[in-house]
């Protein structure tokens, strides 16, 4: 179950205008790279928490590890750093990236595979955490919203999300990134049909569809 925190925005707070009225492209870019970062930049507003917060979670050896007799180490490669956990072996990956990892740019819509806010890539495939088990990803490599960008420098994606709007409360964002990213990759992008069905995986409340479409149309179109 979502935490608190994880409730998208409310619109008529006000919250959300100052997210998405910028004033200038710059302004804009420094609200994705928060969105790569961390949930917490998407859902609740103006609470914050820096990309250099998540770039210090720690990797295993710094993990807490879960008392008691049944758990089971899981380990993975997760946005290019190796990690051990302990777990319960009923841990789902969403809530080990989120609870475990404090990854929260994985969302966690509705839990049962059916939103797509909880996509992550694994192997580069197109995964919804919330229906896989941590321990199942044994070598697995692991790429997370927070793990797309280059240091500084936004993925394409983030940067095409922003220049076209594609993106209103901002909950499904990452799941949307994610999948788009992969779709790119995949060659599944050559028309606006293929796109949307590739992408039905990924429900926007918000509607942003038209906009996330432009985005995705424009990375296809400068990578070939
Ligand atoms: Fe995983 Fe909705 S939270 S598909
Ligand atoms: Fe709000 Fe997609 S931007 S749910």
């Amino acid at each position: 179950m979502a935490n608190e925190s994880d409730t998208p925005l409310d619109p008529g707070s006000g919250d959300l205008d100052q997210l998405l009225i910028f004033a200038n492209t710059e302004t804009r870019r420094q609200f994705i790279k928060q969105i790569a970062g961390t949930t917490v930049a998407i859902t609740v507003g103006l609470n914050f928490v820096s990309a250099s917060a998540v770039a210090t979670a720690s990797p295993a050896a710094a993990l807490p590890t879960i008392a008691g007799n049944d758990t089971v180490k899981a380990n993975f490669k997760l946005n290019g750093k190796d990690y051990t956990l302990d777990v319960d072996p009923r841990t789902t990956l969403l809530d080990a990236l989120r609870e475990r990892l404090h990854l929260t740019g994985s969302k966690k819509g509705c839990d049962h595979g059916q939103c797509g806010a909880c996509t992550v890539l694994v192997n580069g495939r197109r995964v919804n955490s919330c229906l896989t088990l941590a321990v199942m990803h044994e070598g697995d490599e692991i790429t997370t919203i927070e793990g797309l960008a280059n240091g500084e420098e936004l993925h394409p994606m983030q940067a095409a999300f922003i220049e076209h709007d594609g993106f209103q409360c901002g909950y499904c964002t990452p799941g949307q990134i994610c999948s788009a990213v992969a779709l790119v990759k995949e060659n599944h992008a050559n028309s606006d049909d293929e796109i949307r069905e590739f992408m039905s995986g990924n429900i926007c409340r918000c509607g942003a569809y038209p906009n996330i479409l432009a985005a995705i149309k424009d990375v296809k179109a400068k990578s070939t």
